[in-house]
């Protein structure tokens, strides 16, 4: 039988991270963990709670109330989070939500709870999980890392698209500023920011379909006799 490993995919955002992680946890039969969905949730919880989050003692008691799991949706096929109890996976996709979760997730306390869940995790392997400090920081000895990129073109109109089909009166204007903030601030922060690790393998999908990246990063699983 095959060993079992952990696969970090970090990247930009909206740059085709948890499409690849989807696929290729499904060829492994492996499970796929949306990081990026954690911060999302907690974002979501200070914003109904009111919780101010430039104060550390506020934020350090509302984190000891948030729980989140995720669940295998059959109706989706795919797993979802669950936040104290209520599935908040497509609540958490809303521009208001993107338009914060970059300042909820700079917050050192908040990265130390997220963390500590997510390498709680991988503890069995057989794991694909994306975000942006995937392989740098949450499995630094992971044995493949992909980091992913693409055009910001390229980028805005993807994430376009998906939030247009929710929400027609959103603007190819919005989604633009809304990713280029986050990228500067996700790629800033002190803490644990946004970068390629040394070992990690980039993959730059500008011009590339969703069947070529599967079969690019499959490669890169097989080449490393890692399967
Ligand atoms: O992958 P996403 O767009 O759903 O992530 C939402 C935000 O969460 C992203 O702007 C930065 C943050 N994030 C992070 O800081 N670290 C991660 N491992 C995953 C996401």
């Amino acid at each position: 039988m095959s060993k079992k490993i952990i696969i970090t995919i970090d990247g930009w955002s909206s740059c085709g991270k948890s499409t690849l992680a989807k696929q290729l946890a499904k060829e492994l039969g492996y499970v796929y963990i949306d990081s990026g969905a954690m911060y999302r949730a907690i974002t979501l919880y200070f914003l109904r709670n009111h919780i101010d989050w430039t104060d550390v003692a506020e934020v350090n008691s509302a984190l000891e109330n948030i729980h989140i799991d995720f669940e295998f949706n059959p109706k989706s096929q795919q797993s979802e989070i669950i936040l104290n109890g209520e599935n908040v996976e497509y609540v958490i996709r809303d521009l208001v939500i993107a338009e914060k979760v970059s300042d909820v997730a700079a917050i050192r306390e908040v990265r130390t709870f997220a963390v500590a869940q997510q390498q709680k995790m991988g503890t069995k392997k057989g794991v694909v999980m994306d975000g942006r400090d995937i392989g740098t920081t949450v499995f630094p000895d992971a044995e493949l890392k992909i980091f992913m990129t693409a055009d910001i073109a390229v980028r805005v109109e993807r994430r376009f698209k998906e939030m247009y089909e929710k929400n027609p009166n959103i603007t190819i204007e919005e989604v633009k500023s809304n990713l280029e903030m986050r990228d500067y601030i996700d790629s800033h922060r002190e803490v644990s920011p946004l970068r390629k690790a040394d070992d990690a393998v980039e993959i730059d999908n500008t011009h590339l379909t969703m069947e070529e990246q599967l079969a690019f990063a499959c490669e890169l699983v097989t080449k490393r006799h890692l399967v």
